[in-house]
């Protein structure tokens, strides 16, 4: 958020998804006094409006919209306006059908719900843009309004459309990215495979479904079109309220989820002023704290700086086979933890529970029991921390540690037809996350292009695709003094797709010092055992291949199976730096042995000495003072060292400070 378009809402904002438009008249003034008694600064409006916002193409009725503006407004309360160009109205595909999304079977998908549009509808598109020119026409000037809501969640439901307009978009798609050039396409894709050579682009269609595996690189290529097809009707209604209203900032909620890959966010994110993530807890997820820092790691990534938690949820969502409430103390240690990662705004989906709808079972800010409940003294508690919290905004975190995260990869390495189709980008970065946010170890993520020097330690978890750039950009990164670690199945392909040949792990041979013949993936009812410089009874699972060792020296090594006595773990030393190779997926203990080894070898330092288990400790800097965030996840409260002021309870700290159990503390530390 260090944007040129600043929100002009004070300190942390708070608030939800308010929809009104639900709900008669007479309940909007308890909403207002239910608001202002949270402390809630700012709500994201008309989000799902424009059924009522137009009623027939080209008619617009903007009487409810500018009572509840004025009405926010009357009450202090900031509109975060929304384009409500996520939900189509009725009129719309009745007038338009062939705006209708159709799935790879061929099967349209119909009205009735939302997302139900095809991304390169020409008809959407004009639609689209109508509506928010209308609104930023009618709202550039009002007071309320301080950010554009772009849609809602690009891609949520219709990331892909296999329609014949859509193969019409391809395919201008590919013309510009291989400038015309037929043959180049041909090349890039492989296509004197299976007799797929294309003489003519109107031949080339979407990945639509086949007997067998569709081509690697078409499919990748649909992913990349797909992600900037969506963008593209982003940056075009982004561009439409920016020239009605230059100097309201404009965002759109990403969504970083296990998953949810659609999008392609290192390029999405230069295109908003501010970065807004909505974040859900998975109720199968055990460790779901780990999930929120590491998308909140993400997002300040993302953005390069502070960036706003659009929606995350008072309790149980309703989109999951069973969906757990939080238990108490949840709420408010998962909203702090996302500040701790550099939000600056927490919002929640939604204000009011809804009574009717197909979310009427997702959880709120005033849950349908009312004030008389916990979620709702939860709710008017935060709202006390965040204002406590003010001050916090605008500082951001410094890292050590780099993982590299790319869409590319992770899309690539879960196509189909892959040695294993057991691989997940991001299971197999959390898996490298996790002992770090255990350790209280600081991250950022990067893509393989960037600057790595101001890192003391860079960790490739699963970057299956690199292109030459990126994977020179990490080797001299190694080569200069700087500390690598690459997991198995790395630099394997370039970023056609193509496999390099002479060996694995094609790109990192030479930095890593070693060099594999043959892939060995491991059945899921398979654990091997590990010897040499790891903890007794290590194990590994998931993968394995045969290495040899071309300079670097081996750390472990397999004890059975059929590669009993060949490398799984190597540490190459490289002219002054080190690059680690992990060549199996070791178990947690393990690998949490290992990543503290890499760590101490490259000098890296956690957040605190000597964190307690199940305490998160997070920094953020400011012009002035550090905030140190602790959080206790472990439940029996904790003492640490610090001193400065307490901000959640405005008591100073003169050596230590005490993080109730299940609670939270945010030092102030004075530079
Ligand atoms: C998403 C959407 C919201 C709502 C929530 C429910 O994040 O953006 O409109 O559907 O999910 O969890």
């Amino acid at each position: 958020m260090t944007s040129t378009r600043p929100l002009r809402v004070p300190g942390i904002a708070y608030g939800g998804d308010y929809n009104p438009e639900q709900w008669p008249e007479e309940v909007w003034a308890e909403d207002m006094r239910l608001m202002r008694e949270a402390g809630v600064t700012m709500v994201n409006v008309g989000i799902f409006s424009w059924a009522l916002l137009e009623p027939s193409e080209g008619v617009h009725d903007f009487t409810r919209m500018d009572r509840i503006l004025d009405l926010l407004h009357a009450n202090g309360i900031a509109a975060d306006l929304a384009t409500p160009t996520a939900a189509p109205p009725a009129w719309f595909f009745r007038a338009h059908p062939e705006a209708l999304p159709v799935d790879k079977d061929g099967r349209t998908l119909w009205y009735g719900s939302r997302q139900t549009f095809c991304p390169s509808s020409p008809a959407y598109r004009r639609a689209a843009l109508r509506i928010a020119d209308a609104l930023a026409q009618r709202y550039a000037d009002h007071p309320a309004v301080a950010m554009w809501h772009v849609h809602n969640e690009y891609g949520c439901h219709n990331a892909a459309c296999y329609c014949d307009t859509s193969a019409a978009a391809f395919r201008s798609w590919l013309r510009a990215r291989y400038a015309e050039d037929l043959d180049a396409l041909n090349n890039a894709w492989g296509t004197t495979f299976w007799s797929q050579w294309y003489y003519d682009w109107d031949e080339i269609l979407p990945p639509r479904a086949t007997g067998a595996p569709p081509n690697p690189t078409q499919q990748l290529d649909w992913r990349r079109f797909c992600s900037d097809e969506l963008l593209a009707l982003c940056t075009a209604e982004r561009d439409v309220l920016r020239q009605a209203a230059p100097r309201i900032p404009a965002t759109t909620n990403f969504m970083v989820l296990r998953t949810f890959d659609a999008l392609d966010y290192w390029r999405w994110a230069p295109e908003l002023d501010i970065v807004s993530n909505d974040h859900y807890l998975m109720s199968d997820d055990p460790e779901s704290d780990i999930d929120i820092a590491l998308s909140g790691d993400l997002m300040r990534s993302l953005a390069g700086g502070p960036w706003f938690l659009m929606e995350h949820s008072t309790g149980a969502v309703n989109w999951q086979p069973v969906n757990r409430a939080k238990v108490p103390g949840e709420m408010r240690r998962n909203a702090l933890a996302h500040v701790a990662r550099g939000a600056d705004g927490i919002s929640f989906f939604q204000w009011r529970a809804a009574k009717a709808g197909a979310e009427q079972w997702h959880s709120a800010m005033l849950p349908h029991a009312g004030t008389d409940s916990r979620i709702w003294q939860d709710v008017v508690h935060l709202g006390a921390d965040l204002k406590a919290l003010a001050e916090v905004r605008g500082s951001t975190a410094a890292a050590q540690v780099a993982i590299l995260w790319n869409w590319d990869a992770r899309w690539a390495l879960e196509l189909p037809s892959q040695p294993s189709g057991e691989l997940r980008f991001q299971d197999l970065v959390r898996d490298w996350y996790t002992p770090l946010w255990r350790a209280g170890v600081a991250v950022d993520f990067v893509r393989p292009d960037a600057d790595l020097d101001r890192y003391r330690l860079v960790l490739a978890p699963s970057l299956y695709l690199v292109d030459d750039a990126g994977a020179a950009n990490l080797a001299g990164f190694a080569e200069r003094g700087g500390t690598l670690a690459v997991g198995f199945h790395s630099g394997a392909v370039d970023q056609n797709c193509h496999v390099r040949p002479g060996g694995y792990p094609g790109a990192f041979r030479d930095i890593l010092g070693v060099r594999a013949d043959e892939l060995f993936p491991l059945l899921p009812s398979q654990t091997l055992q590990l010897a040499g410089q790891v903890p007794a009874g290590a194990t590994a699972t998931l993968w394995s291949e045969r290495i040899q060792l071309t300079g670097a020296e081996p750390v472990a090594s397999f004890a059975d199976g059929p590669l009993v006595g060949a490398p799984a773990v190597t540490r190459h030393t490289p002219a002054s730096g080190t690059a680690w190779y992990l060549a199996t997926r070791p178990d947690p203990a393990t690998l949490a042995a290992l990543m503290d080894r890499i760590c101490q070898e490259a000098g890296v330092q956690p957040v605190i000495d000597s964190s307690p288990d199940g305490l998160e400790a997070v920094r953020r800097s400011g012009t002035d003072a550090d905030y140190l965030f602790l959080i206790d996840h472990a439940g029996t409260g904790a003492q640490v060292p610090a001193t400065g002021v307490e901000l959640l309870t405005g008591k100073p700290v003169n050596e230590s400070v005490t993080v109730p159990a299940g609670g939270v503390a945010v030092v102030r530390e004075p530079h």
